[in-house]
């Protein structure tokens, strides 16, 4: 089953979400006007509305103050990923020019600041303080693992932990944010939001994971960005740190990097497929995903708790 289908009953409520963040995002400034309506009409999958939708549910379900907080989350993410294509020195982006390709990286690095502050200018129509704390916090381990990411690249020592860390930070504690305070913006009780964050955490790593595998499984068309990106920019990702256990394997992948040529990217891509390492992700994903699925065991039987869980099912098997 596809992503889309599992919430096609959510069709009105994302639809309302996208007119939101149009409007919200809209400026009397061309270029941040232009520059951030370019990320939003790229596309995207909105998982992160999807799940604040679905979390908001567990608690006393009000429309108007679900769809900020969704609104607001999908803007965090977009900011953060203005951001990351600027330290990724990524050209697409969604499948369209990367708002630092198109314009600059000075032009990016505004127009993620605008994109973050109207995130927090709709946010602060939540009367929750724990759910402006959450929000920040996250933000703040969002920048960590960026950081890491840059500092931690072309580090081929780098232990399991350590990428570990960098995808938790990077991007699954924003996923368990969505899902936590989803929950508790419509006073949902403790342990739902507590249960809601423990399954958006796991479900979060896999994504991540899932991620990282596609960069290598994936084409350019289903990815919206070339295949092989993330290693030849020196980011080992999980299929890589498993390939490179093997001396040869690490060897030959740091003399292709070197090269960087189109042929090399092909055959690192070949090399990396070759060696078991993106099964070795899928388990570890499914592990993830194991764990998301339990977490729900905690949340009342309910059509958001199966659509949860239809989401998890198909997180590993996603093509883009
Ligand atoms: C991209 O996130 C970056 C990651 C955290 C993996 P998504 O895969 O959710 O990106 P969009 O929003 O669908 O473009
Ligand atoms: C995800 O990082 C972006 C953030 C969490 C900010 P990546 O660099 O791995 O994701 P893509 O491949 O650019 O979407
Ligand atoms: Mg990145
Ligand atoms: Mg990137």
């Amino acid at each position: 089953m596809k992503l889309r289908t599992i919430y096609a009953h959510l069709d009105n409520e994302l639809k309302r979400i996208e007119e939101s963040l149009e409007k919200t995002v809209h400026s009397e400034q061309p270029t941040l006007q232009q520059a951030s309506t370019q990320l939003l009409n790229a596309g995207g999958k909105r998982i992160r509305p999807v799940l604040v939708l679905l979390a908001g549910r567990f608690g006393q379900y009000d429309k108007d103050v679900t769809k900020k907080v969704a609104v607001s989350l999908e803007l965090i993410h977009m900011a953060s990923l203005v951001h990351d294509d600027v330290i990724d020195d990524a050209e697409l982006r969604r499948g369209e020019k990367t708002v630092k390709t198109k314009w600059d990286n000075r032009v990016a690095m505004y127009t993620g600041d605008y994109i973050f502050a109207k995130a927090l200018d709709i946010m602060a129509d939540i009367p929750s303080i724990s759910a402006h704390s959450r929000l920040s916090l996250t933000i703040l381990e969002v920048c960590k693992g960026e950081i890491e990411q840059i500092k931690e690249k072309f580090d081929w020592e780098q232990s399991l932990r350590t990428y570990l860390r960098r995808i938790r930070r990077k991007t699954a504690l924003l996923i368990a944010a969505s899902c936590q305070l989803g929950a508790i913006s419509t006073n949902a009780p403790k342990p739902y939001s507590e249960a809601l964050y423990r399954f958006g955490y796991n479900m979060g790593m896999a994504y991540q994971i899932t991620d990282d595998i596609l960069d290598f499984t994936a084409s350019e068309k289903q990815l919206g960005k070339p295949a092989g990106s993330d290693l030849m920019q020196g980011n080992i990702t999980l299929p890589v740190l498993y390939a490179i256990q093997n001396n040869e394997c690490k060897e030959k992948l740091q003399q292709l990097i070197g090269l960087g040529n189109e042929q090399a990217v092909a055959d690192a891509v070949n090399i990396v497929l070759e060696s078991g390492g993106i099964a070795y992700a899928e388990e570890m994903s499914r592990t993830y995903l194991q764990k998301a699925l339990f977490a729900l065991e905690g949340l009342p039987v309910s059509k958001q708790r199966k659509t949860l869980e239809d989401i998890a099912k198909v997180i590993g098997k996603r093509k883009f």
